[in-house]
């Protein structure tokens, strides 16, 4: 039966060639939905590749068919605004935060150290696990990095989720997909995520744990820097292994309602 299933449908476009060949990741997003909502699905994805139609050479849809029965679910994580603040002291608040949910200063400065020391030329295509108490890398693969895929809004959360951001004048595609993105990943056991963006002029960036949800930092990454994501591990506590495994490749639907909470410095 159609109810059956759900379908993951997934976008990936670059320039010079498939990614495959070395060609440079430009643009890359994903949907878990209904039968009936497959084409709109690629319909929304290909128009997003052609967004960037000037630098896309290669564009790839991959649709997946998943048993509905495979499919977990969680609430969106609740998402607190912070107070206009300078990228030096968005950085030092997201310090804090860190350090309070648990993660250790030689973790968090580790991270921050190899998110400012980042350049294009050394990105990882994911993020970059970091032991959270020892700041120790964990990647399994240092070029690649661990990618969270295969989780969307549930049918009829995004439009919810979409109304709660857009009453805070959070209107960029960006924070809902970030959103979505942070909510797995603490699903998933990550005990705290810290990024900030690879699009030249998008500077917000947010840190997520358990604790505080997504913190939203609207001016956090410094002139100069590259993207970068951070996934912090306890590893006292959990596997890095399986953890990755849920991140890459459990399929996951992410529910409303978007409790939304403004934070004091
Ligand atoms: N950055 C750079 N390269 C990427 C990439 C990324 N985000 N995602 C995929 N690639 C490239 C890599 O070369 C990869 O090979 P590798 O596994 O050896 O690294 C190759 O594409 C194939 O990757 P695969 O995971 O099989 O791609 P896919 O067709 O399943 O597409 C994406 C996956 C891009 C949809 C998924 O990885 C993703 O990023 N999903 C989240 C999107 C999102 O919501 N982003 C919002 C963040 S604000
Ligand atoms: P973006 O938010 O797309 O600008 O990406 C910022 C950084 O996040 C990139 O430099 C990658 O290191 C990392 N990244 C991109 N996609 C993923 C993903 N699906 N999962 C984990 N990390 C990612």
């Amino acid at each position: 039966m159609a109810d059956d299933y759900v379908y993951s449908v997934r976008m990936r476009a670059a320039a010079g060639g498939p990614h495959e060949d070395g060609g440079r990741h430009v643009s890359g997003a994903e949907r878990l939905v209904d039968a009936v909502d497959v084409a709109d699905a690629v319909s929304s994805l290909t128009r997003r590749a052609m967004d960037r139609e000037a630098e896309t050479d290669f564009v790839r849809i991959t649709i997946d068919r998943l048993r509905r029965s495979d499919v977990e679910t969680t609430q969106v994580l609740k998402l607190r605004t912070t107070p206009a603040m300078a990228p030096a002291e968005s950085i030092s608040h997201a310090r804090l935060l860190l350090v309070e949910s648990g993660i250790a200063k030689e973790a968090v400065d580790a991270a921050f150290a190899w998110l400012m020391g980042s350049t294009a030329a050394g990105a990882l295509r994911g993020a970059r696990l970091v032991d959270s108490r020892s700041g120790a890398d964990l990647t399994p693969d240092a070029k690649r990095g661990v990618r969270a895929s295969r989780f969307d809004y549930a049918p009829g959360a995004a439009g919810v989720v979409e109304a709660a951001l857009s009453d805070v004048g959070l209107t960029h595609f960006r924070t809902r997909e970030a959103l979505a993105l942070a909510t797995k990943v603490i699903w998933a056991g990550v005990a705290a995520e810290l990024c900030w963006s690879d699009e030249h002029g998008y500077v917000a960036g947010y840190v997520a744990t358990p604790r505080d949800g997504y913190v939203r930092y609207a001016d956090f990454k410094p002139a100069g820097a590259v993207g970068g994501r951070i996934f912090f591990i306890d590893r006292s506590k959990i596997r890095p292994e399986p953890v990755v495994d849920l991140l890459e490749r459990q399929s996951l639907w992410i529910t409303g309602p978007l409790d939304i909470l403004r934070m004091a410095t």
